[in-house]
């Protein structure tokens, strides 16, 4: 991909503070987008958003939780006010479960991880369309996980959020398509991040997972995310659309 292929595209990327996401806002800043980070976390935000400045990019930043809407409303009300519109929406941020399974699954744990892995990126999502149609284009990327397309890979609850995020994906490509809006999502295996449960929380998860761990393969750096989900958010991947793309080594093929 050459860099100008972002060059002046306005994108909100979610999770930004951390991990896959913050990759993903320097890999999209260097390819010449302004760039809305977005993240629970101030601090980590304002750092991301300060090493784009460095590199002579644009970044804003807004810090606070995605699952409530009014967050999202403000994400992006910052984007299309102070970067311009909106081009690129990366619905990123997640969170891991207690790695349990169905009949241990706790109201709360399930109640947030289907709020945060779910909920927030449709929240979000809603609340950046308008602009994006208006502009008659605009391309999202969704975090999903190899737990979208297998049920060995996580806990219930995530394994479920996680599967939702695919019908999301289908269902705003299919409804969008005659209208300049591409949906997709990469869907990372093990990927060297902050994102970790503590594998003795839950004596149903290693019990239930342990024998699938095997083949989880390679574990990614979070630059390999971002360059798959630069790819399909710029115009390189101007027909691809309703698209899973697993970034897992293989692990998807086992
Ligand atoms: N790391 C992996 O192995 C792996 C594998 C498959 C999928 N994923 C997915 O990748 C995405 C990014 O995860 P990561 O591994 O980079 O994790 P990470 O913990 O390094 O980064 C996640 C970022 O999201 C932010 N965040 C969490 N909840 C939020 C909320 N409610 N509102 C706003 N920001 C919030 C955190 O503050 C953090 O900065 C997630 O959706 C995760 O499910 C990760």
């Amino acid at each position: 991909m050459t860099e100008s292929v972002l060059d002046g595209r306005n994108a909100i990327v979610t999770g930004a503070g951390a991990g896959i996401g913050r990759a993903t806002a320097l890999r999209l800043a260097t390819g010449g987008a302004r760039v809305l980070v977005a993240d629970l976390d101030a601090e980590a935000a304002e750092n991301v958003a300060g090493e784009i400045r460095a590199s002579g990019g644009t970044a804003l930043t807004v810090a606070g939780d995605l699952s409530h809407q009014e967050v999202a409303d403000e994400v992006v009300s910052a984007a299309t006010e102070g970067l311009g519109g909106i081009d690129i929406l990366v619905n990123n941020a997640g969170i891991m479960d207690d790695l349990s399974a169905t009949a241990d699954v706790s109201d709360a744990v399930w109640e947030r991880l289907l709020r945060v892995d779910l909920t927030a990126p449709f929240l979000l999502t809603r609340a950046a369309l308008p602009a994006m149609l208006e502009q008659g284009r605009g391309s999202i990327v969704f975090t999903a996980s190899e737990a979208s397309l297998r049920g060995s890979a996580s806990g219930t609850a995530y394994t479920v959020a996680k599967h939702g995020l695919v019908g999301l994906v289908r269902s705003t490509a299919v409804m969008y398509r005659e209208r300049g809006i591409r949906a997709n999502a990469v869907a990372p295996g093990g990927t060297a991040t902050s994102i970790s449960v503590d594998p003795t929380g839950s004596p149903a998860g290693p019990t239930a997972l342990g024998n699938y761990a095997a083949n989880i393969g390679r574990v990614a750096e979070p630059s390999e995310l971002a360059a798959a989900i630069a790819f399909l958010a710029s115009d390189a991947a101007s027909n691809i659309s309703g698209a899973i793309l697993p970034v897992d080594n293989g692990w998807s093929a086992v």
